[in-house]
């Protein structure tokens, strides 16, 4: 099936920390078909330049108003004229792309941890889980206070938040994995997590260790978005045959599917496990 393309009409754009921002569109066909952990491929401008997309999770999503919400951190040319639209012009979007979040049963305990812009995936996944009467608790970590403003959406939708921030400016003063050491992984049905791969391999650890179900959404450099190109690919577990279109196959795996990869002191890359 072709993915749905749509012009949505841009209702707000706007900063909410240095250079994190928030698109709110009005694109109800594409609204409809959403699902947490999916992702929207944006074009970024409204010509062919540049001519490639730009792939962004799927923040939140207001089906019955046909509202999206994205949020991006400005890394690039692509993200740079994406902050420079303004309110009631038109962007296009393909999509909803991917496999998102396998979904909670009803009243399941869950934790969701997002560092940095990776929080992005999980507000979706958290508005549905709580229509779902799930209990959930994110553990959300950032270089500043300022990019934990985003606390306060999970929370007005009664998700228990523990904030982390490198500076020391809010919450807990260091990595947002260090929250780990005050929960239980067994008093949770499921995991799932989205930030920079250091932190999603000691959540994937600390959770199949205790032999908890998680998942992780993965990020990888995008063309096409829909399998055509081979853009994405990569090997989830180096030493098994095989490669995955992060685009279709993923962006979300589960935690047993990835063999996270470190490197020693000496510079020798080693499996994690
Ligand atoms: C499935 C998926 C979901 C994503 N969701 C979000 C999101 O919700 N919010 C958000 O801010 N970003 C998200 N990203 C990353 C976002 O797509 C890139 O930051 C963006 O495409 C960069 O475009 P650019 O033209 O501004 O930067 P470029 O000029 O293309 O690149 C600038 C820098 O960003 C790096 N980069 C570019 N594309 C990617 C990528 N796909 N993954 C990792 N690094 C990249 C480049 O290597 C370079 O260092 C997601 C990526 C994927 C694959
Ligand atoms: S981006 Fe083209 S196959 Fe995934």
């Amino acid at each position: 099936m072709m993915p749905g393309l749509e012009n949505g009409k841009i209702l707000d754009n706007r900063q909410v920390a240095g250079d994190w921002y928030v698109m709110d569109v009005a694109a109800p066909a594409t609204a409809r078909q959403c699902q947490p952990g999916q992702f929207l491929h944006i074009r970024p401008a409204d010509n062919y330049d540049p001519l490639l997309r730009r792939p962004l999770s799927i923040y939140d999503v207001l089906p019955d108003s046909g509202l999206i919400s994205l949020l991006y951190r400005v890394v690039g040319r692509g993200t740079s004229l994406l902050a420079k639209f303004a309110a009631d012009e038109f962007i296009n979007i393909m999509g909803p792309l991917g496999r998102g979040w396998s979904m909670p049963a009803s009243a399941e305990n869950l934790l969701l941890v997002g560092g940095g812009i990776g929080v992005a995936p999980l507000m979706y996944l958290a508005r549905v889980a709580r229509q779902r009467e799930c209990r959930v608790r994110l553990l959300f970590g950032a270089s500043e206070a300022a990019q934990l403003s985003g606390a306060a959406r999970f929370e007005k939708i009664g998700v228990d938040v523990k904030r982390a921030s490198m500076d020391g400016s809010l919450g807990y003063p260091g990595r947002v994995t260090d929250l780990l050491n005050d929960e239980i992984a067994t008093d949770y049905a499921r995991v799932y997590t989205c930030g920079p791969a250091p932190m999603m391999a000691l959540v994937a650890r600390w959770a199949s260790t205790s032999g908890v179900w998680g998942e992780v959404s993965l990020e990888e450099h995008m063309a096409c978005g829909v399998g055509a190109c081979l853009g994405c690919v990569c090997q989830l577990d180096p030493f098994q045959p095989g490669y995955v279109k992060v685009c279709k196959d993923g962006p979300v795996f589960n935690v047993d599917q990835v063999r996270w990869m470190q490197q020693t002191p000496a510079g020798e890359v080693t499996g994690s496990e």
